[in-house]
């Protein structure tokens, strides 16, 4: 499947459902309505106001496998922290102004902290092992109230694949299969058992719904092995690795499943891309973007100090002004307003082949 293409529907599912289909019916045939003085919006209403950020402390920090922290963050004065759904997450602007997303692994239910899970990438970004090393109890931050970008939408029977810290948004999503009665199980994969956190949570759920696949003992699972457990009409849920997502989407056609919801971390594969040169700076150094690399990537080498986070085109970290050349958009998040005053998202977008973007860095 091609994931350059925008998946047909919210959850990006590759194939689009009843629901959908629907929505886009019904969009085809009212929206030359939508100008008539019947559908505009009441002048009375006030435009919405952006919510304020959280201000929370750290008050749990522990090592649960390896290289993963769990954090505890909860309102210093102790009040109800904002509701969420299985799925949510949380962005959080650390000491060194980094922004990092971290999906939600606690219980809903507990609204007297939020729980996160973070493995440690000595090679990325810094954010991790800031995290790892420096976010000890005591520590105040900012927190971006939770927003949900991988709802779970509680089908009745449902197959979870996690991948490595993947787990984290598919945790509270087992807890929930359980306590609706669904039809449900869920795959843990990973390098070895020392790497994989919250095992014991996931036995307790359901010792005969959880299994823990480890390459060091079963190989790298094929999709279809993945997807073995998917009966006619299952949803499946997967979290993880680029190669693992692409495993699974691969296998979903010739399997008995009905959609496929997911969540990447990190940095989608880039596809059809071409190299192109991007200059930091009107006389700043010209560096060449290959084909299957960002210009996010490609200018953090020479300034590794360059914002980012989600990596993927949605969250705004790296946005930065185009000074010359013609950007090839790619992302999900800019207006046309923003692309036409020169905003460009170097994670993911691009420029075509032997074209050079001039960036204001
Ligand atoms: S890092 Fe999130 S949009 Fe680029």
């Amino acid at each position: 499947m091609d994931l350059s293409t925008p998946p047909p529907d919210l959850y990006g599912r590759p194939r689009a459902d009843r629901f959908m289909q629907r929505v886009t019916a019904f969009g085809d045939r009212y929206t030359p309505a939508l100008g008539s003085p019947l559908l505009r919006r009441s002048p009375r209403r006030p435009p919405a106001r952006p919510t304020p950020p959280l201000r929370l402390t750290v008050t749990g920090h522990r090592t649960i496998a390896d290289g993963i922290a769990e954090l505890r963050l909860a309102d210093p004065a102790g009040g109800a922290l904002p509701g969420w759904q299985p799925g949510a997450h949380i962005r959080l602007r650390l000491p060194s102004g980094r922004e990092r997303h971290y999906s939600l692994c606690g219980d809903p239910a507990d609204r007297g902290g939020y729980r996160i899970a973070v493995r440690r990438l000595p090679g990325g970004g810094g954010g991790s092992v800031e995290i790892h090393d420096e976010l000890l109890p005591g520590t105040e931050l900012t927190v971006r109230r939770p927003r949900n970008g991988f709802a779970f939408c509680a089908e009745p029977a449902v197959l979870l694949l996690a991948g490595g810290i993947g787990i984290t948004a598919l945790l509270p999503m087992a807890r929930e299969a359980r306590r609706l009665g669904l039809d449900w199980h869920l795959i843990h994969t990973g390098r070895s058992a020392g790497t994989l956190p919250f095992a014991d949570e996931l036995r307790a759920l359901g010792p005969d719904r959880v299994e823990i696949r480890t390459d060091d003992r079963h190989g790298v699972p094929t999709g279809a092995a993945l997807l073995a457990r998917a009966r006619r009409g299952t949803a499946v849920y997967c979290c993880g690795p680029a190669p693992m997502l692409a495993a699974v989407q691969g296998a979903l056609e010739a399997s008995p499943a009905r959609t496929l919801h997911f969540e990447r971390f990190g940095a989608a594969p880039v596809l059809g891309g071409s190299p192109f040169g991007v200059r930091l700076g009107a006389d700043g150094p010209l560096l060449a973007v290959p084909a299957d690399r960002s210009a996010l990537d490609v200018a953090l080498e020479q300034r590794p100090g360059l914002p980012y986070s989600c990596r993927q085109g949605f969250c705004g970290t790296c946005r930065v002004h185009v000074l010359a050349g013609t950007p090839e958009h790619r992302d999900r998040r800019l207006t046309e307003d923003e692309r036409a005053a020169g905003a460009l998202l170097p994670c993911v977008s691009r420029a075509a082949e032997g074209e050079t973007l001039v960036l204001d860095l």
